[in-house]
């Protein structure tokens, strides 16, 4: 195959009438499946019982494995010697826009990959919705919590 006749990226040929291999897309051009993409990027589904179901499984999936089931950053891959990631709790994370995490799953952030080849846009906003259940979880004043929570809860050593 490294042998058949053909243009490499960037390097002269006689295909274009300008000469160069490498072309710019004409005016207009959408590529397959962008349209549908964009949207359910751009679109924030609204937030049910389901959606967030949809997340809490998604992210014990995905996220999980590093992030801790609790996000706290133990999981079991850092654990291993993998770089630890800092949990969602930190104030720079809590006022972090839904926008923002939704980059972060798409792009990957640092040592973290991306995963748009893994996971659809709309699991991703149901991750994020997860994300901000975790964090409402973690700091929600004890006095907001119903009393038979409440209760099951300082029952528990
Ligand atoms: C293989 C381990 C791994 C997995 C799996 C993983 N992450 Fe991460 N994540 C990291 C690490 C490590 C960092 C910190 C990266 C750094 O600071 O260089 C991070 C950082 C983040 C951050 C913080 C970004 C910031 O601005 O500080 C968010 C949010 C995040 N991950 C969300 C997710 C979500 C959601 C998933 C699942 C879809 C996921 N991660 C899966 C390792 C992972």
């Amino acid at each position: 195959m490294s042998d058949q006749p053909k243009y490499k990226p960037y390097r002269d040929g006689k295909l274009f009438p300008d000469g160069i291999t490498s072309q710019t897309s004409p005016q207009g051009t959408v590529a397959r499946g962008e349209p549908a993409e964009s949207v359910a990027n751009e679109v924030r589904p609204a937030m049910t019982a389901a959606l967030l179901g949809r997340g809490q499984e998604r992210f014990d999936i995905y996220c999980a494995p590093c992030h801790g089931r609790d996000g706290t950053g133990n999981g079991l891959i850092p654990q291993r010697g993998y770089p630890r990631p800092s949990g969602y709790y930190d104030e720079r994370l809590l006022k972090a826009s839904d926008r923002y995490l939704m980059h972060v799953i798409a792009g990957g952030y640092g040592a973290m990959y991306p995963y748009a080849s893994r996971i659809s846009p709309a699991d991703r906003w149901a991750i994020v919705a997860y994300i901000r259940a975790l964090q409402l979880s973690h700091n929600i004043p004890v006095t907001e919590i119903d009393a038979a929570m409440r209760g099951q809860l300082e029952a528990t050593p």
